[in-house]
């Protein structure tokens, strides 16, 4: 089959992923510009479990992408016949939830006569960053390289180096917990809900982020992060409060350990973008909708940095579509035999 079916103007993807908790499809045309976005979240079944149940997310991904995809089409008032070419998460995540999107991706392709693109899940969070709020008046500039981006999400947390598109050199990353998934992990210890990202900020809203003084492992001499050690101390000091029988002051819990983490993402990122000399920062993933990060990112001068708007944070088509589309335009599409890669790595 020829990719040069026809000339491609407007060129427009429909985007599938399915890699862990959320259904997603989304049709973008022209790289940039989002004609739609549908998310089907499992949050809601998950909640009971405290974190994701793998075999229930890959069911559920069954039940509802047929309709995810066929509301992200109508939203972007396009059927098939107006769509150029399908990008699907790839991996990495979760085997059985990769497999529906893949799977939905092929059968779309096949039965129009698309090509399909496999994109990697953590390539998508960073594209994120391309995409901007739908209410601006027209595209902002872009992204330039080189450039450093921080992805933080619920399964990764990493540096990476780009000279390019799609050019990736992995700087370093966490030796234990992400920092999505200490978030998640030190809720549950304070007995807030899932997600725990979203519950910790809204409790350290009203908290005093200095009450505690949680350590930070700077992990010196590397571009490596480690986040179980604050978990530990978290875990720790709600052992010794709760032996004094009075409730535990969970705002100010909350807010120490945010500030813990975000400080040692913040000093990192800003000590590796001096050390590679690069034009822009990108912070992207679950984590980067948390504001205080956001917050420490933008009021900083030295670079000009790049964070998705919210709802683009957390996993979304939007994003594999604005990835899968410098994937096709650099010629890289793949044939309708791809497995998924439930453990693939950027770089
Ligand atoms: O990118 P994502 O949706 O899924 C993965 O690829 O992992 O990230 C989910 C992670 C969860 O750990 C969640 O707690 C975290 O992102 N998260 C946040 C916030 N919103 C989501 N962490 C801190 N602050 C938030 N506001
Ligand atoms: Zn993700």
């Amino acid at each position: 089959m020829s990719l040069l079916k026809k000339n491609f103007l407007p060129f427009r993807i429909l985007a599938i992923e399915s890699s862990c908790d959320e259904t997603a499809a989304a049709v973008l045309e022209e790289g940039r510009i989002l004609l739609s976005s549908v998310v089907a979240s499992q949050i809601d079944l998950h909640q009971q479990y405290g974190g994701v149940f793998p075999e229930v997310a890959s069911r559920q991904h069954i039940r509802v992408i047929y309709d995810v995809v066929d509301q992200a089409l109508q939203q972007a008032h396009m059927s098939l016949a107006n769509i150029d070419a399908i990008a699907v998460t790839r991996g990495p995540g979760l085997a059985g939830s990769l497999v529906v999107g893949m799977n939905m991706a092929k059968g779309v392709a096949l039965g129009s006569a698309l090509p399909l693109i496999g994109v990697n899940h953590l390539e998508s969070h960073i594209y994120s960053a391309w995409l901007y709020p739908e209410e601006a008046p027209k595209p902002p500039p872009a992204p330039e390289f080189p450039l450093l981006a921080l992805l933080v999400s619920g399964g990764h947390s990493e540096l990476v180096l780009m000279s390019d598109h799609l050019t990736y050199q992995r700087l370093g990353g966490t030796l234990d917990d992400a920092a999505g998934e200490a978030f998640d992990k030190v809720a549950r210890l304070l007995g807030l809900s899932y997600p725990g990202g979203p519950a910790i900020q809204n409790a350290a809203q009203t908290g005093n982020s200095k009450a505690y003084n949680f350590p930070q492992s700077k992990m010196e001499g590397t571009w490596n992060f480690s986040f179980s050690g604050v978990k530990t101390a978290v875990l720790r000091q709600v052992r010794d409060l709760e032996k004094s029988g009075r409730p535990l002051p969970i705002f100010d819990l909350a807010a120490s350990f945010q500030a813990s983490i975000v400080d040692v993402l913040f000093d990192k990122t800003m000590a590796a973008a001096r050390e590679f000399k690069v034009k822009n920062l990108l912070v992207a993933g679950g984590v980067s909708a948390n504001q205080s990060l956001r917050d420490v990112f933008t009021s900083q001068k030295e670079f000009p940095v790049f964070i998705p708007p919210l709802k683009y944070c957390t996993d979304n088509a939007a994003m594999v579509a604005a990835a899968g589309y410098y994937r096709f335009v650099h010629g890289k599409t793949d044939s309708l035999d791809i497995d998924v890669l439930p453990n693939w790595p950027l770089s």
